[in-house]
Order: C-alpha cells, then sequence, then structure tokens
C-alpha cells in the first residue's frame, strides 16, 4: 500500500470547530476515509454511498469482505431513507429513547445501499453516536458515513486518536481528535429483522435495559464471547477473532481470589522459563499479586464495582501491555453483568481459546 499524507486536526469534543468538520467532510465526500471521535470508539469512516471508498475501508483494515459495516447518521430522520419498507415500532422507540449513543440497530435494507457496506446481506447496521464530533462530521459529509473501529482489523479499537495513528497513519486521509472515548467498548449491535430481539454483541446498552423496554431479548449465540460453534453466526464479524494484542492473552475466569491465585501461579511460570508476563487486573485483586519487582507488568483497570470504568480502561490497557512488550498477558475475568457482559465479550475474543475456568 502507497503510503499518503494523513492529516490531523485537534478538536474540541464539545464545540468542534465548524470549518474544520467542513473540511473534513468534504474530504469523505470526495471518497476519502476519516477516522473520527465517537462515544464508543474512533471509527474509520467512509462515504456509505460510495462503493469504492467503502472498498478502501476493507483494504486499509485488513477486513475480511464478508464482514459488514454499520451505517452512522446525524439524526432518527435518515433511517426512513436507508432501510427497506416502514420503519419497524420497535426501532422507532428504541431510537427514541436510545440515540444518540451506543445502540446499532439491525434492520433490512434499502436496496440502494452499495453491497460493499453490508457485505451482501439483506440488512443493514444503523446507528447515531453521541458526540459533537462524529454528528458534525456526518453532517458535514450530506451522506450517511459508514465506519468500522479504526484499528486494523483484529487488534483493541482505538480509544484515543494516538490508537488510530499507530494503527492507520499513512494510510488515511485525516484524523480527528477529540480526546479519549468516554465509552471504550464498541456499540450493542440489536437484530430487529428476527421473531425476537437477537443482541449480536453486547455493548454500552445491556441486555437489561433493552429487556426492559422490549420485554423479550436473547443473547445470539457467541454473544457472550464464548467460541462460536455455529457453521453460520448471524452477526459475520463473530466468528473473528478479535480485540487481540500481539501477546497471547490468557483469560482466567471466576471467585477473584481463586484467579488471582491461580494467575500469580501461572506468571511464576513463565518467569522461571524467562518470559516478559503482563497481567491484567482490578483494584480489588491488585494487590494481592506479590512478584518480582521489575519483571511483571501489572496493568490496573479500573475496579470490578464499576465495569463501566474497567469497559472506559480496556483496550487502552491491552495496548500499554503491547507497548511494554510482554510475551503473554494474564487477564483476569469479571461478572458478565451489566456492560460486565461487555467486557467478557471482548476478554473471550481476546482470549480466543485460552480460557480457564478456577
Ligand atoms: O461503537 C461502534 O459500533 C463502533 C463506532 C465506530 O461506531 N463501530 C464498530 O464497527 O464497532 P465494527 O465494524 O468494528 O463492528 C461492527 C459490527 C461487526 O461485528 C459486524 O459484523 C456487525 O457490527 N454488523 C454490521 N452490519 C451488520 C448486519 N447487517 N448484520 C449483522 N451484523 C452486522
Ligand atoms: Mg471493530
Amino acid at each position: 500500500m502507497k503510503a499518503i499524507e494523513t492529516l490531523y486536526w485537534s478538536l474540541d469534543p464539545v464545540r468542534p470547530d465548524p470549518q474544520v468538520l467542513a473540511r473534513a467532510g468534504k474530504i469523505l465526500r470526495r471518497g476519502g476515509l476519516v477516522a473520527f471521535p465517537t462515544e464508543t470508539v474512533y471509527g474509520l469512516g467512509a462515504s456509505a454511498l460510495d462503493p469504492r471508498a467503502v472498498a478502501r475501508i476493507f483494504e486499509v483494515k485488513g477486513r475480511p469482505q464478508d464482514n459488514p459495516l454499520i451505517v452512522h447518521v446525524a439524526g432518527p430522520g435518515e433511517v426512513a431513507g436507508l432501510v427497506e419498507g416502514e420503519v419497524p415500532p420497535q426501532a422507532s422507540l428504541l431510537i427514541k429513547l436510545f440515540w444518540p449513543g451506543p445502540l446499532t440497530l439491525v434492520l433490512p435494507a434499502a436496496p440502494h445501499l452499495p453491497p460493499q457496506v453490508t457485505a451482501g446481506l439483506p440488512t443493514v447496521a444503523l446507528r447515531m453516536p453521541a458526540h459533537p464530533v462524529a454528528l458534525g462530521l456526518i453532517a458535514a459529509a450530506g451522506v450517511p458515513v459508514a465506519a468500522p473501529s479504526a484499528n486494523l482489523s483484529g487488534r483493541p479499537s482505538p480509544t484515543t486518536a494516538q490508537h488510530v495513528l499507530e494503527d492507520l497513519g499513512g494510510r488515511i486521509e485525516a484524523v480527528l481528535d477529540a480526546g479519549p472515548a468516554a465509552i471504550g467498548l464498541e456499540s450493542t449491535v440489536l437484530d430487529l429483522t428476527g421473531p425476537v430481539p437477537l443482541i449480536l454483541r453486547p455493548g454500552g446498552i445491556t441486555p437489561e435495559e433493552l429487556a426492559e423496554v422490549l420485554g423479550e431479548v436473547r443473547l445470539a449465540p457467541g454473544a457472550g464471547g464464548e467460541p462460536c460453534a455455529l457453521p453460520r453466526p448471524r452477526s459475520p464479524g463473530m466468528k473473528y477473532r478479535h480485540y487481540a494484542p500481539r501477546a497471547p492473552l490468557l483469560l482466567v475466569e471466576g471467585d477473584p481470589q481463586r484467579v488471582a491465585g491461580r494467575i500469580a501461579e501461572l506468571a511464576r511460570g513463565y518467569l522461571a522459563r524467562g518470559k516478559a508476563v503482563g497481567i491484567l487486573a482490578y483494584e480489588e485483586t491488585a494487590p494481592l499479586y506479590r512478584l518480582p519487582e521489575g519483571r511483571v507488568s501489572l496493568v490496573v483497570a479500573g475496579s470490578r464495582d464499576n465495569p463501566r470504568a474497567v469497559a472506559a480502561a480496556l483496550f487502552g490497557a491491552l495496548r500499554r501491555l503491547d507497548a511494554l512488550g510482554v510475551d503473554v498477558i494474564l487477564a483476569e475475568g469479571m461478572e458478565p453483568r451489566g456492560v460486565g457482559l461487555a467486557v467478557m465479550n471482548r476478554l473471550r475474543r481476546a482470549a480466543g481459546e485460552n480460557v480457564e475456568k478456577v
């Protein structure tokens, strides 16, 4: 891939400069790629109506062709033009309650959408992000914006503009920097095309919150992050190892004290074999590790009592452990409830087969 110059703009997250948004919007309209902040993670945007621009997203990320993109809109009024038929009442209700915000809705796709966006599926994923820069950019572009997370495929999603530049600097036209993403994990993806609403990916809007509004809602097989045995998962993105740091990650789940005990034991084993070890722990259990000074990198990702803070810290913590050059990451599991389910989904998928229950 030929290197290009990546323009970098730093913006006020609350009142972004309209002139910068106008310039970035023009880049999108002309088929360029612009990375931008959202409340969940940074996205890599292209005009959803431009098949060539969308194809470049797949190219620069190294994304598998069969993994469709989320189309981002600046307001609920844009939904009707992107779906086939009427907007279902359930969708309208969820939009009213949760947009703008970290909820992506899968609906029947309007026929004019390029197949590159939907990966040839008859459905489209739609989201209105809750970030003034994202909303201003989409409005300035004047087109719906297809955007996956702005990372190289398989790597942890970017929660800062720095992460974006690490992965995609020199490959995309521009990056808008508005500081760290508040939520830190990608949106909840909810499929409304079947008989029962199905959570394809847990995120900032929890199953508990959705159940309160919808009555019945199910977790798709694999959405907890456990390896998906189905030959054709509903969300193509579920079948790949994902969110993964470079070092292999071993996840230990169970009672917090026992988890810490097992991780300390594993760490000693790796140290004895001369490996550099990284540990991902929470505030409650971090003091339990009494390991040789200087030979273990301990990264604390918030408190177990506050899964939202863990979510916000998680991807940055994984990237930090990579930057420290560890050979292996030993990660503590947490309770898969509320936003904790989204955290565990990302950790389990980063671990792949390497999950131990104690
Ligand atoms: O928070 C987010 O959702 C971020 C920000 C940038 O908005 N975006 C994001 O995009 O996480 P991406 O591409 O990394 O993840 C999109 C997920 C994938 O798992 C994909 O398979 C699924 O949504 N998806 C997209 N379109 C779909 C469809 N029509 N049916 C089922 N799943 C779909
Ligand atoms: Mg992604």
